[in-house]
């Protein structure tokens, strides 16, 4: 066995437990509901049941898993095939797109979770095509960038693939976002305006085999920086969720033709912790390789996050300051291309 870069090795107190904890509770919520067309009165109660799933779920989990969610399963079968063809080529096809400091979507093999390196290979594309961002994380800099896909030759069908998929899981992503918005008690649409001109992406994630599952992860425990994460995943399972009953590390396994849902940390801000963003990692294993795509649901660069108005009183004021987005997000990607000395910025920096 060849040796292993020390990158990669997680320190003893983060790696992977020998024995893991099925997470039984996270629940699994039933979209039907928002299917059915007709308003009968059964309809609206059953609506009413989902909103309170939705938040309960939010609440004591951070992550739930959805079936019946209308994303049909064909689509998602073909960017999963497209996906898996893409990353069985050799590095030096894969590196034809690969990101740089001038344009982060594409592919990369090196990204760090809090300074260690994934046991992973990604390939990003944005929602929007170009995507404005600021163009650089220096709060004066007010200066703007297109971020503008970067898509392989091969598969042919790669980039009709990735978009049509994308249709639909975006139109899942604002469901989801009025379903929490209903949860919170405020309107349906009351977040949908801060997804105009939304800075959201696409991942695809392989995780190949590793000869090392112990000593290292396929993503390193973090949250998810914007408001909310949609999940595919295949059936190898890997994806572990810190349970916030008892800070366990707890298994979510697969669930045929489910996506798995958390809130991130915008979500966190504007509920005023309400609904937490919650710590998870990725194991690898050294039988099977593993493939997901998560879709992060970010808003526009130019949103200020700050808990909402009507989430706030004299007995319950804001915990947070407002932050720009755009800069936030900006100042975060940093720490995916080089080992920073000091911690990633967080939203706790932004607590009142
Ligand atoms: C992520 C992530 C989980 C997975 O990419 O942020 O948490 O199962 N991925 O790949
Ligand atoms: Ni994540």
């Amino acid at each position: 066995m060849g040796e292993i870069d020390e990158a990669f090795i997680q320190s003893i107190e983060h790696r992977p437990k020998s024995t893991t904890v099925d997470a039984q509770g996270i629940p699994v919520i039933d979209l039907s509901a928002l299917n059915s067309q007709h308003c009968s009165s059964n309809s609206s109660s059953s609506m009413e049941d989902l909103i309170v799933q939705v938040g309960e779920a939010c609440k004591n989990w951070g992550f739930f898993q959805v079936i019946n969610h209308g994303v049909p399963s064909s689509c998602r079968e073909k960017v999963e095939v497209a996906s898996r063809a893409f990353f069985r080529q050799p590095s030096e096809e894969k590196r034809k797109v690969r990101r740089d400091e001038a344009n982060p979507m594409g592919f990369y093999d090196t990204e760090h979770t809090k300074n260690v390196r994934d046991w992973k290979q990604v390939f990003d594309f944005t929602v929007e095509n170009p995507t404005v961002v600021p163009a650089s994380h220096e709060p004066d800099d007010v200066r703007l960038q297109e971020i503008v896909n970067q898509w392989p030759d091969y598969p042919p069908n790669f980039r009709g693939a990735c978009e049509e998929y994308t249709r639909e899981i975006e139109k899942l992503a604002y469901k989801l976002l009025e379903l929490i918005s209903l949860s919170l008690g405020l309107p349906a649409e009351k977040l949908n305006g801060f997804f105009k001109n939304q800075t959201s992406f696409m991942r695809l994630n392989y995780y190949p085999v590793c000869p090392v599952p112990h000593l290292a992860l396929g993503v390193g425990r973090h949250k998810d920086s914007g408001a909310l994460t949609v999940l595919s995943q295949d059936d190898v399972g890997g994806l572990e969720v810190k349970r916030k009953t008892d800070g366990e590390w707890v298994l979510v396994r697969p669930t045929p033709n489910a996506y798995i849902i958390n809130v991130g940390d915008v979500i966190q801000v504007w509920s005023n912790d309400k609904y937490e963003s919650v710590e998870h990692r990725v194991m690898v294993n050294s039988e099977r390789e593993r493939f997901s795509i998560p879709f992060f649901f970010n808003p526009s660069h130019t949103v200020m996050v700050e808990p909402l108005k009507e989430l706030t009183s004299k007995q319950n004021p804001a915990r947070y300051k407002p932050y720009n987005w755009g800069k936030f997000h900006t100042t975060r990607n940093i720490s995916n291309f080089k080992k920073l000395d000091v911690e990633n910025i967080q939203i706790h920096h932004f607590r009142i």
